[in-house]
């Protein structure tokens, strides 16, 4: 099915000519946009698109009866959020400690009594596959709702070989059977489990030396991510295990900087991660061991929100040459919610992003921070069309600014209409 959308009120984050992996610094605030537009979608990829004043149907290619024409008057079209960090594959929900938060409990107290990734532990190692896979299944179907066409899902909650293997074969059925653009992260190092409790490095041990050799073996993985913070697992810990992954072909993407200065990033820039993730203890040294490096800074300032942390120095690290992405962070414990509007709208309001800027953290910057920013993130001839046709909207700024409510109306997914 060929898909021709004309009058689009503006077409937004399109690339013509060179296209760029990311953007960093001022370019952040760069968002190329075209009023007034029409765009033609041939065999699930972005064919061309153009102004409407300039639009000659007959010379599009393979244009006949079967193209599904759509007249998006009044309506906006962007790509679709690309989400690169979530932990969405998860049993059940996790209100209790919610109250214990709203109570003053910090997070950290609440995983040292067991609760936190621990409880969610407990719960997926009884939880059945087809249990698991249902409960993502419909956490996926809720995010396309809302604009999100890519997401990186992240294993992390067995903390056992069996456990772990499990999460990411449910995540590789998840990749089989849905239109999102999926990618896989290995995260046995997300805690220490009960059973290893004193004895963290035999349990590192254990990662390296079982884990990570089974999930290459059943290449389960695209990804391996460590939880490098305070009262989780050290740097050196975090430079043995991502060694190990590296030796397997895993790229690291990891947790750091959330709880203090841990450490996290220097080694996730030295070790060519493709993000790092969290970063509200980013000072002068982080910043400069990013500046010029590959890896991706990532804030998700949904669970920033949901603890009642503080925020990363956004507006610095931006005005200091470097590129950043956001995302998500779905999951049971510090955000339960995968709505990439309401992250755009965090961007502006608490980072203090521009919407341009905040568009190009969700689109561009997310995608490469997953790896697909050659496919995705933008509108671009020979891309992925997977895009969203937003309600009647006045602005771009209108994206950030209404918060909370969702503005996409259709989401187009491998070129099909999806919701
Ligand atoms: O990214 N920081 C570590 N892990 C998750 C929280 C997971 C949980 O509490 O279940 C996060 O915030
Ligand atoms: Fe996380």
């Amino acid at each position: 099915m060929n898909i021709l959308l004309t009058n689009i009120k503006k077409l937004v984050q399109i690339e013509t000519g060179e296209t760029k992996i990311f953007r960093a610094g001022k370019e952040m605030s760069e968002l190329h946009t075209i009023n007034n537009a029409w765009l033609y979608i041939r065999n699930g990829i972005i064919d061309s698109f153009g102004e409407m004043k300039n639009f000659d149907k007959s010379k599009l290619n393979n244009i006949d009866n079967f193209t599904t024409e759509i007249d998006t008057s009044g309506r906006m079209v962007f790509p679709t959020f690309c989400d690169s960090h979530t932990h969405l594959l998860y049993d059940g929900s996790r209100e209790i400690e919610y109250i214990d938060k709203i109570k003053g409990l910090s997070y950290e107290e609440i995983a040292k009594r067991g609760g936190g990734i621990l409880n969610s532990t407990k719960r997926l190692h009884e939880a059945s596959e087809e249990s698991l896979y249902n409960q993502a299944w419909a956490r996926l179907e809720e995010i396309i709702s809302m604009g999100t066409g890519a997401v990186e899902i992240k294993s992390g909650y067995g903390l056992t070989t069996e456990d772990e293997l499990k999460m990411l074969r449910v995540i590789r059925k998840l990749k089989e059977n849905s239109p999102l653009t999926i990618k896989s992260t290995f995260l046995g190092a997300h805690a220490v489990p009960l059973e290893y409790k004193g004895k963290q490095k035999e349990y590192v041990d254990l990662i390296i030396n079982e884990m990570i050799p089974m999930v290459a073996a059943e290449d389960l993985a695209d990804y391996i991510d460590v939880f490098c913070d305070k009262g989780f697992f050290t740097p050196l810990e975090t430079e043995r295990m991502l060694m190990a992954g590296m030796k397997y072909g895993l790229k690291p993407k990891i947790h750091a900087n959330e709880l203090d200065y841990s450490g996290g990033i220097q080694v996730g820039v030295k070790y060519g991660a493709l993000s790092v993730d969290h970063l509200e203890y980013t000072g002068d040294d982080e910043i400069k061991a990013l500046l010029g490096s590959e890896t991706m800074p990532t804030l998700l300032p949904g669970a920033a929100f949901f603890l009642g942390m503080v925020y990363a120095p956004v507006r610095k690290m931006i005005d200091s040459g470097l590129p950043v992405a956001m995302a998500s962070d779905f999951n049971p414990g510090s955000s339960p919610s995968g709505n990439m509007q309401l992250i755009l709208s965090m961007g502006c309001i608490k980072y203090k992003m521009l919407p341009e800027e905040a568009i190009n953290a969700v689109t561009l910057n997310s995608a490469y921070a997953m790896g697909v920013s050659d496919i995705l993130g933008t509108i671009a001839v020979g891309k992925k069309a997977n895009l969203f046709i937003t309600k009647p909207i006045p602005s771009i700024e209108f994206m950030p600014y209404s918060f909370g409510s969702n503005k996409v109306d259709r989401v187009i997914l491998n070129g099909k209409i999806y919701a």
